[in-house]
């Protein structure tokens, strides 16, 4: 079934002043799963890297403005402490500070994209790698690397890799997360673009990471590429 279709602009403008564009999927019943408001700037910024003609300077900016975003949003989910300080004034003011460390953890190649974008937000973050590769003849992901803080497994965990496809390499990173002692709840993995068939998959197996993602697509191809998507990630942000 199609992906809805939204007027979208600013909430002064009338209804029918606003163009009509395809938002995110909402996906119901899956408290887990967290999809960015589809607000007109992130509507134009996914415009931007979805079309073929952006050039890989705009897709890489544009990119990394939404993977601010997502760092924003996912740092939400991280537990606060009340903390009050006072003011140059000398007046009290009641906050929150963050509790617990964090580590960035991305899916090579095109999650590496992700770690900037993360850095900007969490100065000095320790981030580690995993490089998983689809076995051509079997189709099944398989792990060929992998270089973590050693002290993970008391870290809450980013792990980043802009699209979710299939869901097989995100699935293998957080077994390989368990495998050190990060519990599911503790890992929040944080993607541009998902497919539903990515995200059923990632959730039946893996039920406790929350995904933060900034649209569910329409699908998979049949060379399981995201539909309309955006093609090879990677590619677009390292090589074109
Ligand atoms: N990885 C990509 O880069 N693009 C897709 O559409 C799917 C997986």
């Amino acid at each position: 079934c199609p992906s809805p279709a939204l007027g979208v602009g600013p909430d002064y403008r009338p209804a029918n002043e606003k163009p009509t564009a395809t938002v995110s999927r909402q996906v119901k019943n899956q408290p887990n799963v967290h999809i960015l408001p589809q607000t007109p700037q992130l509507i134009a910024l996914l415009t931007m890297i979805r079309d073929e003609n952006t050039q890989r300077a705009d897709f890489i900016f544009y990119s990394n403005r939404i993977i601010r975003l997502l760092v924003e949003e996912g740092l939400n989910h991280l537990p606060v402490v009340p903390h009050t300080v006072t003011s140059p004034v000398g007046k009290d003011y009641t906050g929150v500070r963050f509790e617990g460390k964090i580590c960035g953890v991305s899916i090579m190649r095109a999650g590496e994209s992700m770690e900037q974008g993360l850095r900007e937000c969490c100065r000095s973050v320790r981030i580690g790698k995993i490089l998983i590769q689809r076995n051509e003849e079997t189709s099944l992901p398989k792990l060929f690397y992998e270089k973590l803080p050693p002290d993970i497994k008391d870290r809450w965990v980013l792990l980043l890799d802009p699209m979710l496809a299939t869901g097989g390499s995100a699935i293998m990173a957080v077994e390989v997360l368990k495998g050190k002692g990060v519990p599911e709840e503790r890992i929040l993995f944080l993607n541009l673009i998902a497919s539903p068939e990515g995200i059923a998959n990632f959730l039946e197996k893996v039920p406790k990471v929350r995904v933060i993602t900034a649209f569910v697509d329409q699908g998979l191809n049949d060379k399981n590429y995201i539909v309309p998507g955006l093609g090879d990630f990677g590619d677009r942000f390292y090589t074109l």
